[in-house]
């Protein structure tokens, strides 16, 4: 059986995903038993060169060439963005046409919606690429941890802040250097914001909730924290206390409710995160019956994006042949409430600037024994600019008591609270 592909998009992913068909296709067909052929692409910009795959397949900037294509069984859309990407998904969903896309934005905010569409006409919908690149995360969530209850996902979901965070800390490389060497590398979304704000791992952590937890939360419910505030003392004083700092995303279960959250992590060094470096990402998943697991591998970049997304569509093929179509990527669907601050705790690294005068460490540690928070390590660099740096490690305190501390120091005089960051666990 032939199958037609028609592809939305043919940048970094669109190319990868051209050259995998062609160059694997006796695989493909051999395991699938179908052979997948592009049969059209719709672009943006059809002067942009291409290279790297056989052009074999006409290129046009009109989506109609695709979506009233009876040739074309299955849209693959990896553009990107979100408004544009939706009516096109929307309108292939509706013509019975499979669609496969990378699209964290559009799912993590309208997936549901469109899930329900696919389901309604019968068709598939899949998504392995939008989460964690070339990391098989969604499938392994929803096919093998089908009979788990999962306590916690968590990990390092953001290639262009991971490649960041590991230049910086490795190479001395500055914030932006490392950030520039990303965008050439082309892991960076291309507005880079969402990666360095914490943005695209929340949408990404969204979609992993959907899929451990059952539960379809919107951007408010996730406490999104990035990493353009973190500076070389944070990392340096980290380390000294034998920490990386890395950019997690974090869903968790607190008796009744969950946390989500993307923030910056202290990792100790002997967690496997603490490993996982540039523009790598791991996934942990801790399961009541399983323990943990970890899933490791490339977070973004041509060929590993564009595997997910031949996962996908190998899948599709099978489906057809199987006449199984139209099943939800994620059938799991459970209310939850959202944990409260005072239910979220962690160990934590906090920094404090204050005037390098008597009884300066006094009132600080008044201040925190007011909120009922304990170090359990302290340390005080030298003063600069009549300034100490004072940096400690806590022991496990609720995002309740870290606000009145934030409280606290943002009403006194000669004081500021520098960083504070969770200590994963
Ligand atoms: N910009 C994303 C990242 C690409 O850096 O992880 C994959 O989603």
């Amino acid at each position: 059986m032939e199958i037609g592909i028609g592809l939305f998009g043919l940048g970094t992913v669109g190319s990868g995903v051209v050259k995998i068909l062609q160059q694997n296709a006796n695989q493909i067909t051999q395991r699938t038993g179908s052979h997948l052929v592009v049969r059209h692409a719709v672009v943006h910009n059809l002067n942009k060169p291409r290279t790297g795959f056989t052009q074999d397949f006409p290129i046009t900037d009109n989506p109609e060439d695709i979506l009233s294509n009876d040739d074309i069984q299955i849209v693959v859309e990896v553009m990107g963005g979100v408004d544009y990407a939706y009516d096109i998904i929307k309108r292939a969903l509706m013509a019975k046409k499979h669609v496969v896309t990378a699209n964290k934005d559009l799912i993590a905010s309208r997936g549901q919606e469109l899930a329900e569409l696919a389901n309604q006409n019968g068709v598939d919908l899949y998504y392995e690429a939008a989460v964690a690149g070339g990391v098989p995360i969604l499938r392994t969530l929803s096919s093998s941890f089908t009979a788990d209850e999962i306590s916690r996902v968590a990990g390092i979901i953001n290639g262009t802040s991971n490649f960041i965070l590991t230049q910086m800390a490795a190479n001395g490389l500055t914030y932006a250097e490392a950030l520039k060497l990303a965008q050439d590398k082309g892991f960076a979304e291309s507005d880079p914001t969402n990666d360095v704000e914490g943005f695209d791992a929340a949408y990404k952590l969204i979609i992993l909730s959907n899929f451990s937890f059952g539960v379809q939360p919107v951007m408010d419910d996730v406490t999104v924290t990035g990493i353009a505030n973190l500076t070389d003392s944070d990392i340096n004083d980290a380390h000294g206390f034998g920490y990386a700092i890395k950019l997690l995303g974090v869903a968790q279960r607190v008796g009744d409710a969950l946390s989500i959250e993307v923030a910056p992590h202290l990792v100790s060094f002997n967690h496997p995160l603490a490993t996982v470096n540039n523009e790598n990402n791991a996934v942990l998943v801790n399961g009541e019956s399983v323990g943990e697991v970890m899933l490791y591998g490339p977070g973004a970049g041509e060929m590993p994006t564009a595997n997910s997304v031949l996962s996908d569509l190998t899948n599709v093929a099978t489906n057809l042949a199987l006449n199984t179509p139209g099943r939800p990527f994620n059938t799991f669907n459970q209310d939850l409430d959202l944990a409260k601050p005072s239910q979220r705790v962690a160990r934590r690294f906090i920094v404090v600037e204050v005037a390098d005068t008597p009884g300066a460490m006094y009132s600080v540690t008044g201040m925190f024994a007011s909120a009922k928070i304990s170090f359990t390590d302290l340390k005080q660099t030298p003063a600069k600019n009549g300034f100490a740096r004072l940096v400690a490690l806590t022991h496990a305190a609720s995002d309740a008591q870290l606000n009145v501390i934030r409280t606290t120091i943002r009403n006194a005089d000669g004081i500021n609270l520098a960083a504070e960051y969770k200590i994963f666990s």
